[in-house]
């Protein structure tokens, strides 16, 4: 299912976060966003989801369902993985009565194996490491078979292994299901793996759109300075 923004403001204490952003994700399409931090990353896929609304300017989405990997994995600690991976499916009005115990079973194992955590189900979150509760929030997310997938930062955090793991089930699933991914993430092998197009955000607005080929030829000072991890060049940090 396509994504669209158009001309998108979003102020948190009077400062403008998103300050008129536009950009459309095709079925199929994954888009990567990346941008420094606090330059309002997380904040566009919180608007495109529902959490929060704009102040401003349209979001568009076709019918079907939109996932959210969040970006710190938000689990339900008194719940063990299995009934956290199955959240949806027991709670949605919806999903209650779509699949029976055992149903809900293979898929929770499923789900898992795709992560590269099989037989986990009976672990808590506070047993799991930070990268395999990040990996179960995956699972948890895909559990409905979304036509629409936000991940914040799905790869930060794990270690190189388990990276490809994630940047290869994001393809998969995007071929599978045609789906409309965006991606947020400071990681370059995320980026050159799994996106088709680019976008970087820097003082709320798009500063650079391309394929992840254009944004490797640095010949746009803000992509230059975020490849080069520099300091020097357009974008300042608060440092205080
Ligand atoms: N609910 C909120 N209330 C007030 N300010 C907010 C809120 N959510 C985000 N902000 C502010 O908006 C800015 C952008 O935040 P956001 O979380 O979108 O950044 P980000 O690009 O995802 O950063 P990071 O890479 O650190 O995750 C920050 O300055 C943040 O403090
Ligand atoms: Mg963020």
């Amino acid at each position: 299912m396509s994504i669209e923004v158009k001309n998108l403001i979003k102020a948190f204490d009077e400062k403008k976060v998103i300050n008129d952003v536009s950009f459309k994700v095709n079925d199929g399409e994954t888009l990567a966003v990346v941008g420094f931090s606090g330059s309002g990353k997380s904040t566009i896929l919180k608007l495109i989801c529902g959490l929060i609304t704009p102040d401003s300017g349209e979001i568009i989405t076709s019918q079907g369902d939109i996932a959210m990997v969040f970006q710190y994995s938000a689990l339900f600690d008194s719940l063990n993985v299995a009934d956290n991976i199955a959240f949806a499916l027991h709670e949605r009005r919806d999903l209650r009565n779509k699949y029976s115990e055992d149903e809900i079973k293979n898929i929770v194992t499923e789900k898992l194996a795709l992560v590269g955590l099989k037989g986990i189900e009976d672990k808590f979150p506070s047993e799991l490491s930070g990268g395999m509760q990040k990996r179960v929030s995956f699972a948890r997310a895909i559990v409905t078979e979304p036509n629409s997938i936000l991940y914040d930062e799905p790869t930060s955090g794990l270690d190189p292994i388990s990276s490809t793991l994630i940047e290869d089930y994001i393809v998969r699933l995007k071929e599978e299901t045609h789906a409309a991914s965006v991606v947020v993430t400071h990681q370059m092998s995320t980026i050159t793996r799994t996106a088709d197009r680019v976008i970087m955000l820097y003082d709320g607005k798009i500063v650079f759109e391309g394929t992840p080929d254009d944004m490797l030829k640095q010949d746009n000072d803000y992509t230059k300075q975020f490849v080069q991890a520099s300091l020097e060049g357009p974008m300042k940090m608060m440092t205080e």
